[in-house]
């Protein structure tokens, strides 16, 4: 019994020391992992109340609408949303509903768009779809233009990547993905980079169609 409570002190005591020796080592003002999760957290619900400024035209849970005017934007990467509100800010993107709202000054501050872009990165929704569905052919056929041309930047599963600002497009309205593959090919995207045009530039309406329908299916 004597034994076991010293061994039990043992294990505390050193338990102390190593959590004094981290604490230590993080202080001061150095970025505390454990600091930076609880602030992603508070982050994330200030987020929710921006949020309710943005439901009326992406939706109650940020699905957008099928009619390819309106992103689903519920689960992007927050780097993602990030970048692009910036970008619409900036006028480096353009579309006057999302840069008149960008540029009124509530929405000029970094700390409300990483507040939302944590809360809208932190939803889970089902893919939109929104395309004709049962075409099997085109949408195979979609299936392998993305595996041989958007798969090395955009991910196997189109999951994009947080730490490598990439976007995801698994699970995007279907509308929307083809009117942004035309736009980006019509010059309306200047923050598309010229060789990300370039790439997008030979697709036919087929590689379109079918890119945007096995795209808009694709559940994660
Ligand atoms: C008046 C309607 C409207 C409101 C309100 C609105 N949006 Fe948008 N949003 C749009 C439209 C339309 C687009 C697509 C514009 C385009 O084609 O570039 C868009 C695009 C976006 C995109 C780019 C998505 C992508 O996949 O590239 C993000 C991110 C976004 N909105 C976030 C927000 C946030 C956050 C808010 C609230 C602060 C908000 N929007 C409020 C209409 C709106
Ligand atoms: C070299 C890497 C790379 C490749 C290859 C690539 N993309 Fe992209 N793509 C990007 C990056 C980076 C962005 C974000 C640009 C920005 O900041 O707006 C992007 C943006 C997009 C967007 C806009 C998303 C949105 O809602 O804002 C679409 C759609 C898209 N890519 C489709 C494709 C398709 C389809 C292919 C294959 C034919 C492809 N991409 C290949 C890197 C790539």
């Amino acid at each position: 019994m004597r034994k076991h409570t010293l061994v039990a002190i043992g294990i505390t005591l050193a338990a102390t020391a190593a959590l004094a020796a981290c604490v230590s080592e993080r202080a001061p003002g150095s970025d505390a992992p454990t600091g930076t999760a609880a602030n992603a957290v508070a982050n994330a619900s200030q987020g929710a109340k921006v949020y309710t400024e943005c439901a009326g035209c992406h939706g109650m849970t940020g699905q957008g609408t099928p009619d390819g005017q309106v992103p689903a934007i519920a689960g992007q990467h927050a780097s993602v949303i990030t970048k692009q509100l910036r970008d619409y800010r900036e006028g480096e993107r353009w579309d006057a509903r999302m840069e008149s709202i960008m540029q009124e000054h509530r929405f000029n501050d970094d700390a409300q768009i990483a507040n939302v872009a944590a809360y809208l990165a932190g939803i889970r929704m089902p893919p939109a779809g929104g395309g004709p569905g049962g075409e099997t052919e085109i949408r195979a056929h979609g299936e392998r233009v993305y595996a041989q041309s958007c798969a090395a930047c955009h991910g196997p599963r189109a999951e994009g990547s947080d730490a490598q600002v990439m976007p995801r497009l698994a699970g995007q309205q279907y509308m929307y993905l083809r009117r942004q593959l035309h736009d980006v090919v019509d010059g309306r995207r200047p923050n598309i980079a010229p060789d990300h045009i370039a790439l997008l530039a030979p697709l036919d309406v087929d590689d379109i169609d079918g890119l945007a329908e096995y795209l808009s299916e694709i559940a994660l």
